[in-house]
């Protein structure tokens, strides 16, 4: 097992009704700023809890955090923090309303330029502070209730990054299954993709002989091919939302990935595919992630191997059992009713790899656990999804 060091100081509160126990957690004299979406918590009976358990306490307002959050609508809210001179953020939504709220909460406080630097410091933000952030989730999916990330899309741009800081881990996230109970069934499939593609980026490397992490991450696709379909019906149930929501979390409160190598090359691809055609997160990944694992099947052979006996029921050793395994999993994503091709979407490959290699090209970038999957190996992957 490799070294690590591990910290994560989120309060999870977890159920039905849990939403004003808020109240014991923001100091009474805060002066909050709530951040949320595009109005969904204003039909589903979520503002409402949420103001009523704010109490006294002075707030303010920033709705119309878009999916996929735009810096340049999260430059308003840095504004508008500071006239008011906020200094607890309350992030009340799904992954792009917390992601959102965290460059809000460093962004009031920055003082060394332009925001966006922030967003350029990627995996090692250079930040000395920021405000801190509680969440009401909405939307299981992300892990961000439970993590330090934040991705940030610049449509004027089209750039889409995430970066990191141990400083917006939220202080706590209050995780309410019945708030999902609103949700489109796009968005529960989202999530549960999302999800998936997390613990998979975490999970098929090599093995470097860590077997609990090997068996947390399986345990993980485990339960989300169980509670997955179920989680998708209506009318909604307790048991399934409630146990989506904190496989979610786990997915991605990045305790799987101590001590193992991760590769985030399909969520590096899909951020540039969102940034160019504007799909959904999990949309971006279900494109990507079953010909990136088919492309890197001899690098990757081992645990792809692990994961079609294990989680799949598979037998054999040979590269057969792989192909199995990944026509497995991608027939779970579309029973989920999510597509798996670029084509299902009307792009066309050969556009979406010219483009992508050309921006990688120029970067430099080179993806993967062993960092050697090149701009044109990335055009290949794209090419294949069709
Ligand atoms: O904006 P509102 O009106 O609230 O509607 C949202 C939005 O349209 C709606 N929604 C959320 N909760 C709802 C609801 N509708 C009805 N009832 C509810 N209870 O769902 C839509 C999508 O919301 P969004 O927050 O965009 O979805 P998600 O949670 O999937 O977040 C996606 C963003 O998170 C980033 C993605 O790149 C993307 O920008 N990610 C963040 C990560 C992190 N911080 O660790 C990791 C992920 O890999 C991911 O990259
Ligand atoms: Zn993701």
């Amino acid at each position: 097992m490799n070294n690590f060091e591990f910290y994560n100081p989120t309060r999870i509160i977890f159920g039905k009704g849990t939403i004003p126990d808020i109240d014991s957690h923001i100091p009474e004299n805060a002066r909050v700023l709530m951040c949320y979406g595009g109005g969904s918590i204003k039909t589903n009976g979520v503002y409402e809890q949420v103001v009523s358990a704010l109490g006294d306490r002075i707030f303010f307002e920033f709705g119309g955090i878009e999916p996929n959050p735009d810096y340049d609508t999260l430059i308003k809210a840095v504004e508008f923090g500071r006239e008011e001179k906020v200094d607890f953020i309350l992030a009340v939504g799904g992954g792009s309303v917390l992601d959102g709220s965290k460059l809000i909460a460093a962004g009031i406080p920055y003082t060394d330029g332009e925001v966006w630097e922030i967003v350029k410091g990627g995996k090692s933000a250079k930040i000395d502070q920021a405000l801190p952030i509680g969440v009401v989730l909405t939307l299981p999916a992300t892990g961000s209730e439970m993590n330090g990330n934040s991705v940030i899309s610049r449509r004027a741009s089209k750039e889409k990054y995430v970066w990191v800081s141990e400083l917006v881990f939220p202080k706590f996230s209050v995780l309410d299954p019945t708030t999902t109970y609103s949700l489109p069934e796009n968005q529960i499939r989202n999530g549960i993709v999302d999800a998936y593609v997390h613990v998979m980026e975490q999970y098929a490397t090599y093995s470097v002989n860590a077997p609990l992490q090997d068996r947390q991450a399986e345990s993980i696709f485990l339960t989300l091919q169980d509670i997955g379909p179920e989680a998708l019906e209506t009318p909604p149930d307790y048991e399934a939302r409630a146990n989506l929501m904190w496989t979610a979390t786990n997915a991605l409160n990045k305790l799987i990935c101590k001590g193992v190598p991760e590769d985030w090359a399909t969520h590096m691809i899909g951020h540039e595919l969102t940034a160019l055609y504007g799909l959904a997160h999990a949309e971006s990944l279900a494109v990507v992630l079953p010909h990136l694992l088919w492309f890197q099947r001899e690098r990757k052979a081992g645990k792809l191997m692990q994961y079609a006996h294990r989680v799949w029921g598979l037998a054999g050793d040979d590269e057969s059992v792989i192909r199995q395994a990944l026509a497995e999993m991608t027939a779970f994503f579309n029973h989920l009713g999510m597509p798996t091709k670029l084509t299902d979407y009307g792009i066309d490959p050969d556009e979406a790899a010219n483009l992508i290699e050309a921006k990688f090209d120029k970067k430099g970038t080179k993806l993967g656990e062993h960092s050697d999957i090149t701009p044109k190996d990335v055009a290949d992957i794209l090419r294949m999804s069709q």
